[in-house]
């Protein structure tokens, strides 16, 4: 094939695989199997490898992710992204409809649809391509998430016509997918999304567009904010149009000529909703004259010819099968209710905390009760009440335990707390849950060690306290289930970073009674290495505003007992930071370093020290050490041989030391 043909061959391909994609993902109407759509994508895949220059920006590759991104660029918001009024019943409908008759002087029709529970996001065409996507962040300044909405197979890339027009729209997780990534992060120990709104957010927050790429999310546009040549007259022509244009709209919308009309609409999608294969939190009335909506104009907040009906939180019945007895970290017994699994607003739950013994007994709970839950928040399961009128006799009565479910010894109820507790130190649900909290998000963070993973390491004694995570092989690692070469390898690299983590990392990570993350920090900043707080008095914890005694009494209590030295001494000697690297207390220009308070980047190889090393004695003088330059970096230090990192400074015009000023500016 010469240029040409291989050009209009590309061409061609592009054209009809966005046209299948767009039968399939928009229209919900394939036009051919997968395995022909597949076969054309390799062939459109190996023109563009072979012909990289004649690669479309609208080409079905560019779902797929590219390159990680440092961090989002803002975008300020040309027309302001509102929010809606509520309406919670009939007769706030009523209100409303009350409100805009007033305001035109006339009835008025109004279109109905569904208020899709994900994330606005607003899209920019021009000449029909796709510029730029964001969020809407406060309103006025969103960020720019372009990257990952092209990775939306139902957002189009190129329009039918070749329109400047923004849209407006709701980015989602379907139900289903919502599901199989939360199996996913089950099976792998990591932290769950709590709902499908969250799991889009979240997708769409990640700087890795490969991610968002991975996560099966849609959209359904609902507004145009902006259009330039063309003239339309209502919010229902405005839904065709774009529909026209390619864009996948919600196709339950609905005009309706009286407020009767809109009630009914509302009233039917309350038991509908469980059935649609996506998450709805209530209905968005809107007038739907554009002229009309221009002369009811705005409040601050909200437009006032939209409001938004809100369903009630969903409560279902179910039946209360057991309680399971957790013991955390702490030795708290936390009771949880295992019910009959049965779906609520969008999920399936199974479990809900009972938090305490009391509220058992306040709700009067039996084993084996019928009860009625709901999602507080529509996030987290609780059990509202017993339908006593259900019991049939056969109900069980539940009484907390004497003893540690765990490990068998007497429980203690401490004075004025709630709480049953273990006492015993070497209980090994005590130290199980110690070790998860060591890993977890805001303490260690270590990538891959989830619960499930901890658990299968404890279990098989692999790790017995938390210094023992630095020390584990890769053969141990391989003989645990789900755990292949790739995965052992990257979970040893996880583990291996963190040895770098700040010092108030650890300091939570250690699970001091009493100290929670902001107090770590509060700590680590002013006593900035691990040593200096080991040797702290209650005096000098309690000198600090932030520290009361009760917390200061715990800190000492705590590093004065030989094994917290012996386990310390360990973590250093696996090479577990443990100084400080935030922002210092002292000021900057207060402290006599060139390095305080700098972001630095070490890069090639050095002659006199090698890299770690400069790094700990940069670290000590209040400089920031970091991986990669970006603009963010202060400065790069290059000893020799140094590549790409060096190009990048250069290019962002960062200062650049070579070894010997670095030696100098650290005092030989
Ligand atoms: S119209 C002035 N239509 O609900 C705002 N919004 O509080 C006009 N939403 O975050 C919004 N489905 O993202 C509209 N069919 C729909 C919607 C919808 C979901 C979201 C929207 C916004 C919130 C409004």
């Amino acid at each position: 094939m010469d240029r040409n043909e291989v050009k209009k061959q590309i061409d061609h391909l592009t054209d009809t695989l966005n046209d299948y994609a767009h039968h399939y993902y928009v229209l919900d109407e394939p036009k051919v199997s997968d395995a022909e759509y597949d076969q054309l994508l390799h062939e459109l895949m190996e023109l563009e490898k072979a012909n990289p220059e004649l690669k479309r920006d609208d080409s079905p590759g560019e779902r797929v992710g590219g390159e990680v991104l440092d961090s989002f660029k803002k975008v300020q918001h040309d027309v302001p992204m509102l929010s809606l009024s509520n309406a919670f019943n009939a007769q706030e409908l009523r209100d409303f409809d009350r409100r805009v008759q007033q305001g035109i002087g006339r009835s008025l029709r109004y279109s109905c649809e569904l208020k899709i529970d994900g994330l606005a996001v607003t899209l920019k065409y021009e000449q029909g391509k796709f510029v730029q996507g964001a969020t809407r962040g406060d309103g006025t300044t969103g960020e720019d998430i372009t990257r990952n909405l092209k990775t939306i197979p139902s957002i189009p890339l190129r329009l039918k016509e070749q329109a400047d027009i923004e849209v407006r729209g709701e980015a989602f997780m379907p139900k289903r997918s919502f599901e199989r990534l939360n199996e996913a992060k089950e099976a792998q120990g990591e932290q769950l999304f709590a709902n499908p709104r969250n799991a889009a957010a979240g997708s769409l927050r990640q700087l890795d567009p490969k991610i968002a790429a991975k996560r099966s999310l849609d959209i359904f546009v609902y507004s145009i904010s902006r259009l330039q040549g063309k003239e339309i007259y209502s919010h229902h022509e405005s839904l065709n149009y774009v529909s026209e244009l390619g864009f996948k709209i919600n196709r339950q919308h609905k005009v309706c000529d009286t407020i009767d009309e809109v009630i009914d609409y509302c009233e039917s999608w309350l038991e509908k909703r469980a059935d649609l294969p996506y998450e709805i939190d209530g209905i968005v009335i809107k007038v739907d004259d554009l002229n009309a909506q221009k002369e009811l104009g705005f409040t601050a907040k909200s437009p006032r010819w939209a409001t938004a009906f809100k369903f009630p939180a969903e409560e279902v019945i179910t039946t209360l099968e057991e309680i399971e007895l957790n013991v955390g970290r702490t030795g708290v017994v936390t009771p949880t209710a295992v019910l009959s699994p049965v779906a609520v607003a969008g999920t399936t739950v199974k479990r809900a905390s009972l938090h305490n013994e009391d509220l058992i007994r306040e709700k009067d709970l039996k084993l084996g009760d019928k009860v009625t839950i709901k999602k507080a928040g529509d996030i987290i399961p609780e059990v509202v009440n017993v339908l006593t009128e259900q019991r049939t006799g056969d109900e069980q009565d539940f009484s907390m335990p004497t003893h540690c479910p765990e490990c068998e010894s007497e429980l203690e109820r401490i004075e004025g707390e709630v709480a049953l507790r273990c006492m015993n130190p070497k209980c090994p649900a005590q130290i199980r849950e110690g070790l998860i909290h060591f890993v977890s998000r805001n303490a260690m963070n270590i990538d891959g060690l989830g619960e499930r993973v901890i658990a299968q390491l404890f279990q098989h004694g692999l790790i017995q306290d938390v210094a023992d995570i630095y020390k584990l092989e890769k053969g141990e690692l391989l003989k645990l289930e789900r755990m292949g070469e790739k995965s052992v390898q990257n979970l040893v690299q996880a583990i291996e970073v963190t040895k770098e983590n700040s010092l108030e990392k650890l300091l939570f990570g250690l699970g001091i009674r009493h100290v929670g993350s902001k107090a770590a920090q509060t700590l680590a900043q002013k006593f900035e290495t691990m040593e200096a707080l080991q040797q702290a008095t209650i005096e000098d914890l309690i000198a600090i505003n932030e520290i009361g005694d009760k917390m200061a009494d715990a800190i000492v209590t705590y590093f004065d007992k030989p094994e917290v030295t012996s386990l310390i001494q360990e973590l250093a000697d696996v090479g577990v930071n443990m100084v400080y690297k935030g922002p210092k207390l002292r000021d900057a220009e207060e402290m006599d370093s060139p390095f305080a308070g700098k972001t630095i980047v070490l890069t090639g190889s050095m002659e006199h020290m090698n890299r770690n090393e400069a790094k700990k004695e940069i670290e000590l003088l209040g400089g920031n050490v970091t991986g990669s330059v970006s603009k963010n970096t202060d400065l790069l230090i290059a000893g020799e041989k140094a590549g790409s990192k060096l190009k990048k400074a250069q290019e962002l015009n960062i200062e650049i030391w070579d070894e010997a000023r670095m030696l100098e500016e650290l005092g030989g």
